[in-house]
């Protein structure tokens, strides 16, 4: 399989992504938080960068909206660049009334009103679990931090605009914490693929009482996101997950 959708160097990219759905998110973290980042992807300008975090070889690429676009860059990394762990760094928007603008939401697992999963399970529903020691070390380096999370399961939609009225209020009352658009296909593609993927999302809006972030928060605002995720794979990486060193 060749690689349609990236125009990166074999051996370009680290076994390590964080994938923000905004390339010009891609852009930001990779300049103001990786050492020696190097542009490595311009393909369609879904940007994609390489460079060290802690020297942790980590790499960062948009993934653009949805599923649809999801898939075609993580199947990309998984198959063509040996990418074994994929952290999906995203806004959602929030279903619990507790949630505010701003706060962590950590994906145990995803849902989904997309038809790609049973598509690809021959009609059945595939299960859709983040990766549980990836999981864990992004729990881990949050604390670490002093950054809560709240952690639990999520929605991944195919539509961000003009869902059946009531989405919301059942998605609350089954428990769901967050609504998004990506986490469902990522965490199923990846469990096929027998590699790792989590989803660490930021509240960019409230579906119920319709605050929402700016364009510029919904760039920078997730920061404090993307140091947690880098900090979860620098520990994966030496293979203390979840570790507490405190
Ligand atoms: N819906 C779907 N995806 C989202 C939302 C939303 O309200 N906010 C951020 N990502």
């Amino acid at each position: 399989m060749s690689s349609i959708h990236l125009d990166a160097a074999a051996g370009s990219i680290a076994d390590a992504v964080l994938l923000p759905g905004d390339p010009l998110r891609a852009e930001h973290i990779a300049t103001t938080l990786l050492e020696r980042p190097l542009r490595v992807n311009g393909e369609r300008n879904m940007l994609g960068f390489t460079g060290e975090w802690q020297g942790l070889r980590v790499s960062v690429l948009g993934t653009g909206m949805g599923i649809p676009s999801t898939l075609i860059y993580a199947t990309e990394l998984i198959q063509l660049h040996q990418v074994r762990r994929l952290v999906r760094l995203g806004t959602c928007g929030a279903i619990a009334p507790s949630l505010g603008l701003g706060d962590l939401v950590l994906a145990t697992a995803a849902g989904t009103d997309s038809a790609v999963n049973r598509h690809r399970f021959g009609g059945m529903d595939l299960p859709a679990a983040a990766d549980l020691r990836l999981t864990a070390a992004i729990a881990g380096a949050a604390r670490r931090r002093g950054l809560p999370l709240a952690t639990g399961t999520v929605f991944s939609t195919d539509l961000f605009h003009g869902g059946p009225p009531g989405l919301p209020g059942l998605l609350d009352r089954m428990g769901i914490l967050a609504v998004e658009m990506e986490a469902a296909g990522l965490f199923a593609l990846a469990a096929e693929h027998r590699v790792a993927a989590a989803a660490l999302l930021t509240v960019s809006d409230h579906l119920v009482d319709q605050r929402r972030y700016g364009a510029q928060q919904r760039r920078t605002g997730l920061d404090d996101a993307a140091r947690v995720a880098l900090d979860a794979l620098l520990a994966a990486a030496a293979g203390n997950p979840g570790s507490d060193p405190a």
